[in-house]
């Protein structure tokens, strides 16, 4: 609900207040982020306070005001606001901007063009003059009443030719006080890593700039009351709806908290002409005061219901064999359908055929950008093997790594000039990327891939992205390198939605060498993502556990595949590997013809198993219980909406001897409620099992258990 009074604006959503105005001088004064309060004049909060030091502007209404130390909604540059700004532009006069409020809009369809975005909500719409420059800024911002999570984005028009050197999507100042901050780094291999410290004074930026959202930092920064915990106090998140290089910054001020991001400002420059507008990516801002907990199940909802396509987000998922680690780039057309038989025999619905079917690629270091089949190595194509997986009933999966093209590659040698950079150029996995700031090289590979589906009958894609960037222009970007990381993801953005628009028939997965570019942008074309190449149960675990702080338990594609795992050696039990899969869209990922017969039944039993709790993973609200970077067991919780029905996972790293009696609280059942946990035999109040527990079962080490547990 968005209610204007004046030049006051209150926005609330399912339990939260966002209030801010204009004041007098027309600038725009953030008041207050959280919980619901009521509709009334707050403009005390932000009373001037004379600071030395902090200069005045020059037609301040007060001697006391100062825009370093009033609590800005978009803080600028070079007008005595000594904070990070949100926005800087250099025109022919400098580098100055002064935002004075002009008016508002309300509307419904305020959507940025060429970007992903939230879906629905009713949208206000700010509009800001700069009184030093020809420019426009329109602060949007996007409520949905059944959300806790409020989208921002900003709008730059110019009056006049200028250079934006940074533009954010959203910034605020929340007030003065002790915080810390929770961020998600990781690497190849190990996505997503949580890590909470002390937002000490000075600034605390996340960012990437390697042209992906990366595996190494996710768009999302938590920022909390240093009271705060899993399951209680005020959290606000902070995420962007953006795949490409990014920024994100709470910066710990004399006054205030400012936090602001965007696109990455690091080698940014956007040209605007007179007549011509920018348009930033939108934020996600959310607030809980549950805890970590409570905000990770307020974005797992708002995706679910705002983000992920719509008309995938509920429905059961493909269970998949994907040959990757069962073949590598080592099959034929016969090593597949033997893989489809053992497929098929336990219960798997879709074979997805991974890298190595296109061009001359019999290694990573060829034939991408080739996208015809390779007949020498499936003879007859693809259709037999399609064929075959219709025969025994399963659906055709096939991989893509549509943004990128080897040196070694008739691509490549038609059109040297298409892969982003000049030479001498870095390689990485010896591949360069496809410049898609080229709107004809984008056309081109949607060619490529339209045709093949739809020639053939094909139900799933896989998208890979297996390198990042490292040059900034093409052949064609001349003088405008600034703009080129940008223009990259509008092109990756402009394939997915023609893509996903197109073949409304095809299930899309995303991937980036593993988790690379898990973020809300990617989510809003791709129901699901895969989650990591490590898929090592006892690293999986705390992947997983990392991700679903952000992002909803649905969204992480889950493999059980092969012991020895193939990155780490570690070897596990089958049922290990399975559980942890199952917190998330399961599938395989191994040769199924080296298991045992005990193992295939085993198999055919964890997808049954599956099945049944899958309505949990896909509609369920997520409780973490037990932390495996802080203790020695790893334990989630996945609780249906109407607590009648929960399912809980759960993994010891190491057996400590007699090390007994240990409990296990449980969270998000309805205290009045009584659950039977089938495993235990045990029949108990919500109540009982949420404050007494459950005693951890004594498990050798990187065992699992899983409790079905059921109202009676
Ligand atoms: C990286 C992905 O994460 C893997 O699953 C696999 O598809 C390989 N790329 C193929 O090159």
């Amino acid at each position: 609900m968005i209610t204007v009074s004046g030049r006051r604006f209150h926005l609330r959503g399912a339990n939260y207040s966002y209030v801010f105005e204009a004041d007098g001088a027309g600038y725009l004064l953030h008041l207050y982020f959280g919980r619901r309060i009521a509709d009334e004049d707050i403009s005390f909060l932000a009373a001037p306070c004379f600071l030395s030091f902090s200069p005045e502007p020059p037609d301040a209404l007060s001697p006391a005001f100062s825009l370093d130390t009033e609590p800005q909604e978009y803080g600028c540059y070079g007008q005595g606001d000594f904070r990070r700004p949100a926005l800087v532009f250099v025109r022919e006069g400098g580098r100055a901007s002064n935002l004075r409020y002009e008016g508002y809009e309300l509307t419904s369809d305020a959507v940025p063009a060429g970007l992903p975005h939230v879906r629905g909500g009713e949208t206000l719409a700010v509009k800001l003059r700069d009184t030093l420059a020809d420019v426009r800024v329109t602060l949007f911002y996007t409520v949905n009443d059944d959300s806790d999570v409020l989208v921002r984005h900003a709008e730059i028009e110019a009056g006049e030719d200028l250079v934006l050197e940074r533009v954010f999507s959203f910034s605020l100042d929340l007030p003065a006080g002790d915080y810390d901050v929770l961020r998600l780094h990781g690497r190849h291999l190990a996505e997503r890593i949580p890590c909470r410290t002390a937002l000490g004074h000075g600034l605390c930026r996340i960012e990437s700039s390697r042209g992906a959202s990366s595996h190494q930092m996710n768009p999302f920064l938590a920022v909390m009351g240093r009271d705060a915990s899993e399951d209680s106090g005020d959290v606000y998140g902070f995420g962007l709806i953006y795949s490409g290089s990014f920024a994100l910054e709470a910066e710990r001020c004399q006054t205030d908290v400012r936090v602001q991001g965007g696109l990455n400002d690091l080698g940014f420059s956007w040209r605007l002409k007179k007549g011509e507008v920018f348009t930033a990516p939108q934020a996600m801002l959310a607030w809980s005061s549950s805890g970590m907990g409570g905000l990770s199940r307020v974005y797992a909802d708002f995706f679910r219901t705002h983000i992920l396509p719509p008309e995938r987000v509920f429905s059961p998922r493909p269970i998949v064999i994907n040959n990757w680690e069962a073949t590598y780039f080592d099959f034929d057309t016969p090593a597949l359908l033997k893989l489809i038989d053992e497929a098929a025999a336990l219960g798997i619905d879709t074979f997805v055929l991974d890298d190595g079917w296109f061009g001359a690629r019999s290694d990573d270091h060829r034939a991408l950008g080739d996208w015809y089949v390779n007949c020498e190595k499936l003879a007859g194509g693809l259709d037999p093997v399609i064929a075959h997986c219709k025969e025994r009933g399963m659906k055709f999966g096939l991989w893509f790594e549509p943004e990128m093209i080897s040196e070694n590659s008739d691509l490549f040698r038609a059109h040297p000039g298409w892969a982003v950079g000049t030479p001498p150029r870095c390689k990485s996995r010896d591949q360069y990327v496809l410049d898609l700031s080229r709107p004809e090289i984008v056309d081109y590979i949607y060619n490529c891939m339209a045709k093949l589906l739809q020639l053939h009958d094909i139900s799933y894609v896989k998208w890979d992205m297996n390198r990042h960037l490292t040059e900034f222009c093409g052949e064609k970007s001349g003088g405008r390198e600034g703009e080129f990381a940008h223009r990259y993801m509008l092109g990756v953005y402009a394939l997915a939605e023609r893509l996903a628009k197109n073949f409304p028939g095809v299930f899309f997965e995303g991937c980036s060498g593993g988790g690379g570019r898990f973020d809300a942008g990617m989510l809003y074309y791709f129901p699901q993502f895969w989650t990591s190449d490590d898929t090592d149960p006892f690293e999986r675990a705390k992947i997983q556990w990392g991700t679903s702080y952000a992002y909803p338990m649905s969204a992480m594609s889950c493999h059980v595949s092969a012991s020895p795992n193939h990155q780490t050696g570690r070897e596990t039990l089958l049922s290990a590997r399975g559980h942890i899969a199952s917190l998330g869209a399961t599938g395989y990922e191994l040769d199924l013809g080296k298991l045992s017969a005990e193992e295939k039944e085993a198999v055919k039993a964890q997808i049954i198993a599956y099945r049944e709790v899958e309505d949990l993973i896909l509609r369920g609200d997520l409780y973490r219980l037990s932390d495996p970077f802080g203790s020695n067991v790893f334990a989630e919780l996945a609780v249906s909406k109407d607590k009648t029905r929960a399912y809980a996972v759960g993994m010891v790293e190491r057996f400590i001897p007699s090390d007994y009696n240990r409990r296990l609280r449980l969270k998000g059942l309805d205290e009045n409620k009584r659950y039977h946990v089938r495993e235990l035999g045990l029949t108990l109040h919500g109540s009982t099992l949420m404050h007494a527990g459950l005693l951890l079962p004594k498990l050798h080490d990187l065992e699992t258990w899983v409790w079905h547990i059921e109202q009676v």
